[in-house]
């Protein structure tokens, strides 16, 4: 029998390749057309097309998802449309089919038709087949039926559209912004879809067409609440119109939506989508599907089966897609799910959704809770029940959420008595939720949390204190790594999923690595191992998924240089550098080289339009007659290892007399306007010039070495021969002669230095990020201890320099020459091994955005 938690490319497809063989044969197809598994459209991989034999044209693209939510998600239409869209001159015809097997439904891509609601097609939603009784040749017969009508349709342009949903959201986006007819034309819309819903499943309290209330809204809330769905009906005269009128085709439609998508999913998706559209960078992100089932079975495996009486909470749920993925993985009972979330759109939505998830049963009292609070006004009596909690956090950058935090470490201090712990430098809002859930919850409470991933490495003080929070607090006893690839969102942050008990502490850290995507981690093999990590290795553990356990201890030592060892993809390089690069007595850190160093401070304010003065022409042209012009490096952009000037020219401002400098500051604020270039706070000339100065104050003698803070592919490095004014693009290291600047600058060339760069930087998205912080870690040669012989070599070869394609490194004649002298008879081993290494880990890296 086929699960939902099988892999999706193991189980799920095989049997739809088998069903999309069958119906071509069926039709006599099979010289015509041929099913391709796993093409690729752009970097983009779908999962099946059908193509025509001969023209090597699409007909459709088949995507296929492991539930019925899947089906049902808004955000899974648009990838498979997104296929179609991307292939347009390679269609014959633009259809597309979203599947789990057990539903589907169809689509016609058309570019003036947008959203994948207005290109679904009749009937809509499909019923296939039943795991829960088809073995796999059932499925297989019943969607090769399917298949067969499909294929045959589009070939012969026998289609329609399904139009239900578009007047509705049509509607509903119309009045968005007042609440009280928001809520009012919810209860009467909602009432339609429960009652089609209902019938589905042979329910019949709900007899009357809503029209029969005569736009009575409080009559219409009353019948449906004595069922649930509070947070649509709880009628309050504040907060809802009395009566309403509204255009009567949308009832038809609607109830004819809810009676063939009954679980609510693709309406609360749909709806989340329109609600949250804006608010996208305050963290109102919904839950990827796939994800959300993996934290619900993380959480089990912590926590084992629910208890009666007790109670999984997602404090801050969204339109529920995690929390609903918790259902089937605890078998929970529609009152022992917890929902709230600040956003009071939100409540609608997420009141239809779990009711709806238990559509044959649901009845008061056995109904979820709903609530739409802000966590800061919630109190530990509100988590009285819960034994475990699912979290997927508002993630917003800390400088952007200053006065968002203050009320948060408010209630922490209050709750703890003390100050909280992430209260340092600009923490992220999801760790400041985090740590307040944490005092809210009773202590041994099974936290599962979706969090971006780079809190495991970064060195900064905000890190450092999350990751103490993690182990003295939320208890974490597990992390789980999975590649960002096939998940929403995954190319502007990577995430992983951590599991504590709060305040337990645990012995040992489970850390999981899976190399596969998401929707192909086998679930069932999750559940199934039985113990037996290596402590020293990561190991498999079933197939695509290692795991190694840690002390507590030594997480607990490595809190502040970070959790780079977790990071299984890292395992091998972190032992190269132990062992060649830390114990070679040839090199040293950097810091014991020189003590000159500092990030460039150009622009740090804003402004390097203004300081690197050849960056406006209008400005450029006017003044470059009246000021003395120097050398600067703004982007991190030449491919000359040695730099005989800088990229731009830099107006220190400093040497400008005054009323020239406020001449420059004042046309700089019109022409920058002009050149469209968004100023987010307006500034004065004369705080124009005060930044200006500033960054003037700031310049690199000669000999010196910029390493780029931001590197995707290339592995520069420059060496500067002349003074410079550098941008924040670069931390710079300066040297006292030359030679000694050429040796060290050519090493950080070689694969040795670029591949210690890799594992001690850190990397988001796509990008390795490499701040004062991280570059102080690094290692590099020891100037005296190279003989002038060696210093010769390593000269004669800068001029051929070239900066290593970090994805495909070929080890260069410098790469040789530092083997060489660095690692005598090992040096071939060593350098084999260093380039495969940094090939390895630089297309992990950026591998989503290549
Ligand atoms: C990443 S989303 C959660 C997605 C959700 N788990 C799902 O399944 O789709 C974060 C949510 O936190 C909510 N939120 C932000 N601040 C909050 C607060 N102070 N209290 C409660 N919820 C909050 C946002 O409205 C947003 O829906």
């Amino acid at each position: 029998m086929v699960s939902y938690s099988d892999s999706e490319v193991k189980i799920f497809h095989p049997l739809c390749e088998a069903s999309l063989n069958w119906a071509l044969k069926n039709l006599s197809l099979e010289k015509e057309y041929e099913v391709l598994h796993h093409q690729y459209t752009g970097t983009l991989e779908m999962d099946y097309v059908v193509r025509n034999i001969h023209t090597k044209k699409y007909l459709c693209v088949v995507e296929v998802k492991r539930t019925p939510a899947d089906v049902q998600s808004t955000r899974y239409q648009i990838q498979a449309q997104s296929y179609v869209q991307m292939n347009e001159p390679e269609n014959e015809k633009p259809f597309y089919i979203l599947t789990n097997l057990e539903k589907l439904i169809s689509f016609r891509y058309e570019s003036g038709k947008p959203r994948v609601y207005q290109q679904m097609l009749l009937p809509g939603l499909e019923d296939v087949c039943d795991f829960s009784k088809d073995d796999e040749k059932e499925i297989i017969k019943k969607l090769a039926a399917i298949f067969t009508r499909l294929l045959d349709a589009f070939r012969n342009g026998k289609y329609k559209y399904f139009t239900t949903l578009e007047q509705f959201l049509a509607y509903m986006n119309s009045i968005v912004a007042d609440d009280k007819r928001w809520k009012s034309s919810m209860a009467m819309l909602m009432y339609e879809y429960i009652r089609g819903a209902f019938r589905a499943v042979r329910r019949t309290e709900f007899k009357y067409d809503v029209h029969k209330f005569h736009n009575d809204v409080r009559q219409v809330c009353i019948e449906v609440n004595s069922v649930d769905f509070d947070g649509i009906f709880a009628y309050n005269s504040a907060k809802y119109l009395p009566r309403l009128t509204m255009p009567v085709s949308i009832f038809a439609d609607i109830y004819k939506y809810g009676n063939i998508n009954i679980s609510g999913d693709s309406i609360a998706d749909a709806l989340h989508d329109m609600i949250s559209e804006n608010k996208r960078h305050d963290g109102e992100v919904a839950t990827d599907l796939e994800l959300a089932g993996l934290a619900s079975v993380l959480a089990r495996m912590s926590n084992g089966p629910l208890a009666a009486g007790k109670r999984i909470c997602d404090p801050a749920a969204g339109s529920g897609s995690l929390i609903c993925s918790s259902i089937n993985v605890f078998n929970a009972k529609p009152n022992q799910l917890q929902a709230n979330d600040s956003n009071p759109k939100l409540i609608e939505i997420l009141s239809l959704r779990l009711g709806l998830s238990f559509p044959k049963i649901i009845a008061k009292p056995d109904v979820p809770q709903v609530t739409s609070e802000d966590i800061i006004n919630m109190s530990k009596a509100d988590f009285n029940d819960v034994d475990i909690v699912l979290l997927n956090p508002p993630f917003v950058a800390g400088i952007n959420c200053v006065n968002r935090k203050v009320p948060f470490y408010d209630k922490i201090r209050t709750l703890k008595g003390s100050e909280a712990m992430t209260k340092v430098g600009q923490m992220n809002l999801g760790a400041v939720f985090l740590e307040t859930v944490c005092y809210l919850a009773n202590p041994g409470t099974t936290i599962a949390c979706i969090f971006p991933k780079a809190h495991l490495t970064e060195r900064g003080e905000e890190a450092i204190a999350f990751r103490k929070m993690l182990i003295h607090l939320f208890g974490l006893h597990t992390i789980f790594n999975y590649p960002g690839e096939g998940l929403f969102d995954s190319v502007t942050e990577e995430t992983c999923i951590f599991v504590g008990k709060v305040l337990q502490r645990a012995n040992d850290v489970l850390v999981y690595s899976s190399d596969v995507k998401v929707a192909d981690i086998d679930l069932h093999d999750l559940q199934c191992v039985a113990g037996g990590y290596s402590r020293t290795d990561f190991m498999p553990v079933f197939p695509g998924v290692e795991a190694r356990l840690f002390d507590w201890t030594e997480l607990n030592d490595a809190v502040e240089d970070g959790w780079r060892m977790v990071c299984s993809e890292m395992g091998e390089a972190i032992q190269f550098i132990e062992s060649n690069i830390n114990r070679c007595t040839r090199l040293t850190n950097i810091t014991k080289t020189t003590k000159v160093y500092r990030k460039g401070r150009a622009g740090v304010d804003g402004g390097s339009d203004l300081v690197f003065f050849d960056s406006i022409p209008a400005l450029y042209q006017k003044y470059e007659k009246y000021v003395t012009l120097e050398e600067g490096m703004r982007n991190a952009k030449s491919n000359d290892f040695k730099l005989k000037s800088g990229d731009s020219k830099f107006l220190n401002f400093n040497g400008v007399g005054t009323h020239l400098a406020a001449e420059i500051a004042k046309d700089y604020i019109s022409l920058a306007r002009d050149a469209k270039k968004q100023q987010r706070k307006v500034k004065t000339a004369s705080e124009w010039e005060t930044i200006a100065k500033k960054d003037g104050q700031v310049k690199f003698a000669n000999n010196s070495v910029l390493i780029p803070t931001k590197t995707r592919r290339s592995g520069r490095v420059h060496l500067s021969n002349i003074p410079l004014y550098v941008s924040t693009n670069f931390v710079v290291f300066t040297y006292p002669s030359m030679c000694e600047a050429e040796i060290i600058a050519s090493y950080m060339t070689t694969v040795f230095y670029q591949l210690e760069c890799e594992v001690m930087c850190k990397s988001h998205a796509g990008v390795r990020k490499g701040e004062v912080g991280d570059v102080v870690t690094t290692h590099v040669p020891v100037f005296r201890s190279i003989s002038p012989t060696d210093i010769s070599k390593i000269q004669a070869e800068i001029p051929n320099i070239e900066f290593l394609n970090l994805n495909d490194p070929r080890v260069s004649k410098t790469d040789e020459i530092w083997a060489e002298i660095l690692f005598g008879p090992n040096a071939k081993a060593c350098l084999d091994n260093a380039q495969r290494l940094l090939r390895f880990l630089a297309n992990r890296r950026n591998r989503c955005n290549s």
